[in-house]
């Protein structure tokens, strides 16, 4: 069945730069920017040989970065879109890390890491619980998950997504939103963290992210959910 997003496949990135010029930014910045806010937050998990789960990979855009701040890291990335797929496996020099939903591969856990980076806006809210409830059975014992969102109390945000043409499908997930998902789905020991504060304009005050995770005033969040088991 076609999806959404196959049309957007082949000029997914020219797509993204058109949506993104009120940041300054383009769309190399973003992946790495993400994934260097995760390897700060969880910097035991930079010289493991751990398992990462990229659900929603789109284009395979944060395997690069994912390869750079987590050397050691096996990456998987999986998507509803096989357009999307093949996308990120021709833009990622053929790498076999890439699988159609329907594959077996992905499913084969358990993931230290598991990161859906905007994607569930893209995903109907009464799908919400049972997907994650899936993603949490591939959670190792240990495993952190991580629900990257835009944050919609953010009116730059807001219009960035509303003028995006592949965000037409787009309901965002507030944090207060994200973390009752999450209780349902039964994580625990769960937090949100700002992120994505500046412009490219001010981007030398981004160093002053880490003292500004509690302000729910950034462009994107994160749920950062464990298992209960973690707590034993
Ligand atoms: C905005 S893109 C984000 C891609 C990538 N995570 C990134 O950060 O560049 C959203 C992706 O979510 C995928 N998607 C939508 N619904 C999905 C679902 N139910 N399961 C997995 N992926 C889904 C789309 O096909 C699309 O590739």
């Amino acid at each position: 069945m076609a999806q959404f997003f196959d049309k957007f496949s082949n000029d997914y990135k020219t797509l993204l730069d058109e949506s993104l010029k009120l940041t300054g930014f383009d769309t190399s910045y973003f992946p790495t920017a993400k994934i260097k806010t995760l390897a700060r937050l969880f910097p035991e998990f930079g010289r493991q040989p751990i398992k990462i789960l990229d659900y929603g990979c789109g284009t395979g855009s944060l395997y690069p970065p994912i390869k750079k701040f987590f050397p050691q890291a096996i990456y998987q990335g999986t998507d509803l879109s096989d357009k999307m797929v093949q996308e990120a496996q021709a833009l990622n020099n053929g790498a076999d890390v890439f699988h159609a939903m329907k594959s077996q591969q992905w499913r084969q856990g358990a993931y230290d890491i598991i990161l859906a980076a905007n994607v569930f806006h893209h995903i109907p809210h009464t799908e919400h619980v049972s997907i994650l409830k899936e993603l949490r059975s591939l959670l190792t014992r240990q495993g952190k998950f991580i629900l990257w969102e835009h944050n919609p109390w953010n009116p730059f945000t807001q219009k960035i997504v509303k003028d995006c043409v592949f965000d037409e499908d787009a309901v965002l997930v507030s944090p207060l939103q994200s973390k009752r998902l999450g209780r349902k789905t039964g994580f625990s020991k769960m937090r949100i963290v700002f992120t994505t504060f500046f412009p490219k304009s001010l981007a030398f005050m981004t160093v002053l992210e880490p003292w500004l995770e509690w302000l729910p005033l950034g462009g994107q969040y994160l749920l950062v959910a464990e298992n209960p088991d973690s707590e034993k």
